[in-house]
């Protein structure tokens, strides 16, 4: 069984980003998509995680042709089952961080794995308002709050983007055990070869679609 198929994604705004895109992910894999900035890369996340219509193309998410469904099936795969890290991470900044991973596990009804906030470095600052952190601090927050949802599929633009070397080494550990034990998947966009290269896959997004790196 696979938890995400992209069957011959195109897109465009206002000139062609990319076509001909086709992977596949099952449980405990991971791709990592390379490119250079504009390719493309966060618009292909968007739409294989149910936030864009392609222009051409099918998206097989959990077994549901998303983009056929209905807004409210999809919406429902989105809140249980999808988990999104944004490329600018959306926390709600009044609030405290733990306001912010509370409300995700409360909207999903699943418990957080304190572990996690543990490995992510930031149990320490979860009483801190959300304007108060550092961006790193911030990014791991956001993180904490798509796990706490514990979704199937983790979706994760540039989720490193903020961090040095280490931190980031520590987090994409958290984010390979997570899919490793809870039988997810993830799809990663970077810039850092070194750790796209510990993903199942290692892709570069071209106009004329996904290939393996050279
Ligand atoms: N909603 C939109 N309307 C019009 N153009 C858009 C829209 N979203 C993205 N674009 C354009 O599509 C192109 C690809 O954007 P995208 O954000 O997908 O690139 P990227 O590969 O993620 O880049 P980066 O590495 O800088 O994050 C850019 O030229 C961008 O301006
Ligand atoms: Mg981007």
């Amino acid at each position: 069984m696979s938890l995400l198929h992209a069957q011959n994604i195109s897109h465009a705004f206002d000139y062609l980003l990319f076509e001909n895109v086709n992977f596949t992910l099952s449980p405990k894999e991971s791709m990592a998509i390379l490119g250079v900035s504009g390719s493309g890369k966060s618009t292909l996340l968007h739409i294989c995680s149910t936030l864009l219509h392609p222009n051409q193309g099918e998206v097989i998410l959990c077994d549901h042709n998303i983009y056929n469904d209905n807004d409210d099936a999809r919406l429902k795969l989105r809140r249980y089952d999808v988990g999104i890290i944004f490329q600018s991470h959306y926390l709600f900044k009044g609030f405290f961080a733990n306001e912010n991973v509370e409300l995700a596990s409360f909207i999903s009804d699943q418990a957080i794995d304190s572990s996690i906030l543990e490995r992510l470095g930031i149990s320490d600052f979860m009483h801190y308002r959300v304007g108060d952190l550092s961006g790193g601090q911030q990014q791991r927050v956001s993180i904490a709050r798509v796990l706490a949802k514990k979704p199937k599929i983790i979706f994760a633009d540039e989720p490193t983007g903020n961090l040095d070397d280490k931190t980031a080494q520590e987090v994409m550990n958290v984010l390979f055990e997570y899919i490793e034990k809870e039988n997810a998947a993830l799809l990663l966009v970077t810039h850092n070869h070194q750790l796209a290269k510990q993903c199942t896959y290692t892709r570069h997004l071209h106009v004329d679609g996904l290939k393996e790196e050279s």
